[in-house]
């Protein structure tokens, strides 16, 4: 477990997810959020674990709830002194997002982009790399041992200019349980694209196939990407790899009141 980053509270809420992955893995309700500590189901994980959690860490992922109970966990989060921010939940089946993503990789990559080995060291130069490419665009990345997938299972994708600089990264992984009815879904995110290379396609590409490979090496049965609604070129990029907008689901945060958004 390693290859945190970050500010200090992010590698700490890293490693705290990481260190609890056993936890994670054997608790009905809890999931694997990647930056923090999760839960897929409020009411079975219970509000006396979530506490906890805000308790020790500050923050509490929440995924897949219904959102029909997001004004419910808001307003208990509310009297606890924390604040809710929330993504809309864009999903699609096995068929439907391969079938959209194909027709995006079997197109050649853009020329003068080239596409890296996944990354299998931890603290590797090149995952430091696809880390500090992550940030650059405004996301929070995952630790080192999530992006090789040594805690849950999971695929990165990294696409590199003529200079060999990281200018391309998306992450697909298993969050959730055996306990849960999303055990199958895979999370699809960390796309990022550096200012400079942005529209050109490349978004959708790195997309794209991050999604052939969450159906065809871990084995999902549907892909789930999380987007903020003010991020239209995102919105755009996964609705090109076939995924559409779940209303009835939601992806949030809890964190401390005063606290900045935690990611894009
Ligand atoms: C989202 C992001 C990865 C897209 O990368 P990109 O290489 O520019 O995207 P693409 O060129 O593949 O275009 C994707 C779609 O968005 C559209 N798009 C691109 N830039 C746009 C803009 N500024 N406004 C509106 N639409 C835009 C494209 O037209 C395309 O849609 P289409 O297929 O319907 O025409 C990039 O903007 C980025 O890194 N943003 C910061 C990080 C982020 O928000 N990541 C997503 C959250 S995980």
């Amino acid at each position: 477990m390693a290859g945190y980053f970050g500010t200090d509270t992010q590698q700490r809420l890293q490693a705290q997810a990481e260190a609890s992955a056993e936890f994670i893995a054997s608790t009905p309700g809890a999931c694997q959020a990647g930056r923090t500590m999760g839960c897929d189901d409020p009411r079975i994980f219970g509000w006396d674990r979530i506490d906890e959690i805000l308790g020790r860490d500050g923050a509490c992922g929440f995924r897949l709830i219904d959102t029909d109970n997001v004004d419910d966990i808001r307003s208990e989060l509310e009297s606890r002194g924390c604040r809710f921010d929330t993504w809309d939940v864009f999903i699609a089946d096995h068929d439907t997002a391969l079938a959209a993503s194909k027709r995006l990789v079997d197109r050649p990559l853009v020329d003068g982009y080239f596409l890296l080995p996944t990354p299998n060291a931890a603290e590797s130069k090149q995952v430091k790399d696809l880390q500090a490419m992550m940030a650059s665009a405004g996301l929070v990345p995952f630790s080192g041992s999530m992006l090789t997938g040594e805690i849950a299972s999971a695929t990165t994708i990294a696409i590199t200019d003529a200079d060999a600089n990281v200018v391309s990264t998306a992450h697909g992984y298993m969050p959730h349980n055996a306990y849960s009815p999303y055990r199958q879904y895979a999370w699809g995110g960390l796309v990022a694209v550096a200012e400079s290379c942005r529209g050109q396609g490349l978004g959708k590409y790195v997309n794209a196939l991050m999604i052939e490979r969450v159906f065809q090496e871990l084995g999902a049965s549907h892909v789930y990407e999380l987007v903020s609604a003010s991020n239209l070129p995102s919105r755009r990029m996964v609705e090109a790899c076939g995924l559409r907008l779940e209303p009835t689901l939601t992806c949030g945060i809890a964190t401390h009141r005063e606290s900045a958004r935690f990611t894009k």
